[in-house]
């Protein structure tokens, strides 16, 4: 494996700077977004082939674009330098053989098995192991067993505390219903920090946390977005403004993008009509002579409703708002013009679902960033396939000798 480097993290860094218009703007019709106008990438974009789309959409933009004709250079370079400064060691695969069955899934037991794999290099010398989000507790359960050290989960929805507690029974690991971020100050020297999907600002916390203590740490985030405000960077490299890397919780999400899933077809197919179902709502909402803010269209509806046929979901959304619905007229109006103005959205979609990987790599390299600041030895690096799950970075660290 190979550590990051302060070079890594600062031409990301100043990668990230870079296209921030580009992650902050996201499109939401037919009409280009400022950034594609300006920096003259309408008519290429505009111009793809359907085949063509479909296929970025699948592989990722930056897999096509040698080969299709008249790319922008600039979009090209962006794509190489996305590319470069995304790639990350991949760690050694691991059985999954000694991992506990009970509730987890194949997947889960995968990303368990494989971040055992990873603490092993941290843990040999920890007395604990703490688990911060440690939801049903089989990486709690299994570090326990596996490392032979008292090993405690921190969880603060109570009903995954209830199941982790039953699944460990009498032995081997402890669960307590608590907020993690009100218990940062037990954290000991000696502990080793763990969290397998420690989504939000939880991974920041976990960071910041095992940083005050001077304990190890091996965390995967995921989730980036489920925060209360804005994410600041924890570091901030020389020659880059920290305004340019403070992200908005709105954009945040991008880093949740799901390339590499299983049966991803299905999946582009599935988040396209459910795209159209919501860009229609809006249309049919605005219509009624609502005022809706794009993304407002949804409240107060499941989101799962966004995947059925479009008129429940008008239904729920004016009911949910106290208004009769349109006529199925206006709604049927609203879906022909929503699904022309996704054929042009999806095209301009395209740079921007290029950076999602940027972003959440970003992140990642920011927290071992912050910690080599505080004397820390890091490693970030991709822990398991993105078939298992996309969100597979891993930051682990190693407390410099006090
Ligand atoms: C995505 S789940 C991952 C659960 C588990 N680590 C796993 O991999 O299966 C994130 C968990 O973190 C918990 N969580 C989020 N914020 C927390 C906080 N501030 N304190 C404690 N738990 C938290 C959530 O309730 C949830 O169970």
């Amino acid at each position: 494996m190979r550590s990051p480097t302060e070079e890594h993290f600062t031409e990301a860094s100043r990668l990230l700077a870079d296209v921030r218009d580009i992650v902050d703007e996201r499109p939401d019709g037919a009409s280009p977004p400022g950034w594609c106008e300006r920096r003259g990438w309408t008519r290429f974009l505009a111009g793809l082939t359907d085949e063509a789309v479909l296929s970025a959409e699948r592989d990722g933009l930056a897999a096509h674009l040698a080969t299709l004709p008249e790319t922008p250079d600039d979009l090209r370079a962006l794509a190489r330098a996305v590319t470069h400064w995304t790639a990350l060691p991949m760690a050694d695969a691991a059985s999954t053989e000694a991992v506990d069955r009970r509730r987890a899934s194949p997947r889960k037991r995968v990303q368990v098995a494989a971040f055992a794999g990873l603490v092993e290099r941290l843990g040999g010398t920890a007395a604990r192991v703490v688990d911060i989000g440690s939801g049903h507790g089989h990486l709690t359960r299994h570090l326990a067993r596996a490392l032979g050290v008292e090993a405690e989960g921190w969880e603060r929805d109570p009903a995954r505390v209830a199941v982790a507690a039953a699944l460990a029974g009498d032995g081997g690991a402890r669960f307590v219903t608590i907020d993690a971020r009100d218990a940062a100050a037990a954290l000991r020297r000696t502990d080793l920090v763990v969290g397998l999907h420690a989504c939000g600002a939880l991974g920041d916390d976990a960071v910041r946390a095992a940083g005050a203590a001077g304990a190890s740490v091996a965390i995967i985030g995921c989730c980036l977005q489920k925060r209360d405000g804005d994410r600041a960077a924890l570091a901030v490299p020389g020659g880059v403004s920290a305004a340019s890397l403070t992200i908005g919780r709105a954009v945040l999400g991008l880093g949740n993008a799901c390339d590499g899933e299983e049966g991803v077809e299905e999946a582009l197919a599935v988040r396209a009509a459910s795209r159209v179902n919501r860009m229609a709502l809006r249309a049919a909402l605005l219509a009624a002579g609502l005022s809706v803010e794009v993304g407002e269209e949804m409240r107060g509806v499941n989101r799962r409703r966004a995947t059925g046929t479009l008129a429940d979901l008008v239904d729920c959304a004016c009911a949910a708002r106290g208004v009769a619905a349109p006529s199925a007229a206006a709604v049927a109006a609203a879906g022909l013009s929503a699904a022309a103005a996704y054929e042009a959205l999806r095209r301009w979609a395209l740079p921007r679902a290029m950076l999602a990987r940027l972003v959440e790599v970003w992140v990642a390299l920011d927290r071992a960033a912050w910690l080599r600041g505080r004397g820390y030895a890091t490693e970030v690096l991709v822990a398991f396939d993105a078939a298992v799950s996309p969100r597979n970075v891993a930051v682990l660290g190693w407390p410099g000798p006090t």
